[in-house]
Order: structure tokens, then sequence, then C-alpha cells
């Protein structure tokens, strides 16, 4: 995992120096080769939806394991066979938070890494238009239950689908968010880190360019009908 300012793979920075001055602090993009090996295959327009929908699973576990780096554990003790031993257990409520569509197949492998974990759906789509995110799906109760919050969204392209998700989860009382997704562009990570400064965004790739539809290029076209088969 690079963080800003750390080595960032040539492979996303036509000028990696010029390139990594621009990444948001907040940033961290994984490298790993494993990552960049599905991420390619993600990318391919020959990737079918079946195949689509393992690539986003197994890169969401991938992610979520880095975005996870630094949760709370509590200090306790369990009985091997051989005796005592000192281990750590998650010591917070972990929630994921899908947005639909695109977010369930990322859903399905973070859960594979936290089967306790609650999960929260939240339904955003971009009005194609004016490329403004509208809220359509969010049954979160008036308190909030969990302590760390991964929004989980494959897609960051102008950035305001996910502002608006952390913007629900700030107005619920979630006190730790974090923004797990698979590519970004530049101009709507800037947008969100104005947005939500707090917030880290854990990446594969980030995208030097939006078309005038608003989407990555390259990218890898959309997500949601990418995984559902419905483009
Ligand atoms: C995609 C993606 C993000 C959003 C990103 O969803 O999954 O939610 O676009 O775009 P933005 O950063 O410009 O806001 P989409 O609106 O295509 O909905 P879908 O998942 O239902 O297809
Ligand atoms: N949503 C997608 O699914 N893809 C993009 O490139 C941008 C928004």
């Amino acid at each position: 995992m690079a963080r800003a300012g750390g080595v960032i793979h040539p492979t996303y920075s036509p000028s990696a120096e010029s390139h990594q001055r621009r990444v948001p602090v907040t940033l961290h993009l994984c490298n790993h080769p494993i990552v960049q090996d599905k991420l390619a295959y993600l990318r391919d327009q020959a990737t079918d939806a079946r195949h689509f929908r393992a690539l986003v699973r197994e890169l969401a576990v991938m992610l979520t394991y880095e975005a996870t780096r630094t949760v709370p554990t509590t200090f306790t003790s369990v009985t091997t066979p051989l005796g005592a031993a000192s281990v750590q257990r998650l010591g917070c409520r972990m929630g994921l938070m899908p947005v639909l569509r695109a977010g369930l197949s990322m859903m399905d492998g973070a859960l594979e890494l936290l089967p306790d974990a609650q999960v929260w759906h939240l339904g955003v789509y971009r009005d194609e238009r004016k490329l403004m995110p509208v809220e359509y799906y969010n049954r979160l109760p008036a308190e909030p239950t969990v302590d760390v919050a991964l929004i989980l969204d494959p897609m960051l392209a102008t950035g305001g689908s996910a502002a608006s998700v952390a913007d629900v989860l700030k107005r619920w009382g979630v006190p730790t968010i974090s923004f797990v997704g698979i590519i970004g562009a530049s101009e709507g990570l800037r947008t969100f880190e104005r947005a939500h400064p707090d917030i880290p965004v854990f990446l594969a790739a980030l995208d030097t360019q939006l078309n005038d539809r608003g989407y990555i290029v390259p990218g890898l076209g959309d997500a949601g009908d990418r995984q559902f088969g419905t483009s």
C-alpha cells in the first residue's frame, strides 16, 4: 500500500512525480501485484458479468483488509490446548455501507473478512444530465449503531456520490468513516477531499480523466451495468 507521497505505480501516472504532488493526503493506493492483476482483468471490456462480479468481490477483500489496518482492537485471552494466550479481538462495531447498485459485490467481499459487520445499504444514483447524486434508499435508524463505517463503491468519478453518502453517515453520527473503492478520478478525489478531508480513501487505481459524461477514462465503464449485465 503506497500512501500519498510514497511510490505510486507508474502505470497509473504518466508523470509520477507531478501526479504525486496533486494526490490528496487522504489517498491510499494499493499497488499490490495481485490487486493490480485483478484490476487488469476488471478493466478489460472482454470480462463478462460473472467474472466481473467475482473480481470486484476479490478486490474488495484485499482493499477492505487495507482499510481496516487501524481499527481498534481489545486485548483478551483464550485457552489453547497448551495454555493461555494473549489475543486481540476487533474492538468496535463495524458497519459496511454498500452503495447501490455497484457496491453490492464489494459488500460480498468485505463480509468475507468481517462476517459480523452490520450492513446498511444506501441507494444513490447519478442524475445523468446534471451528474449530481440522487439519494433513493436509506433505512438507517435514528441513532448510529456502528463505530466504524466503510463506504463500499467501486467508482469515485466526480466524487458527488461518495461525498453525499459521507454526509449521510456523518449526520447519522458515525465517528470513523473510510471510503473503499476500486478506481477513482483525480478530479473527483479532490472534490471528495475538500468535502471530507478527514475520510481516508482506499483505491486500486487513480485515473486522471473524466469524459464529458462524467465517466472515468480509461476506467472500466459503468460498474453497475457490468456487474449486472444491464448495459
Ligand atoms: C456509479 C458508481 C458511483 C457513482 C460514481 O453509480 O457506482 O455510485 O456512479 O459517480 P460520481 O463519483 O460521479 O458520483 P451509478 O450512478 O452508475 O448507479 P448504479 O450503481 O445504480 O448503476
Ligand atoms: N460510474 C461508473 O460506473 N463508472 C464511471 O466511470 C463513472 C461513474
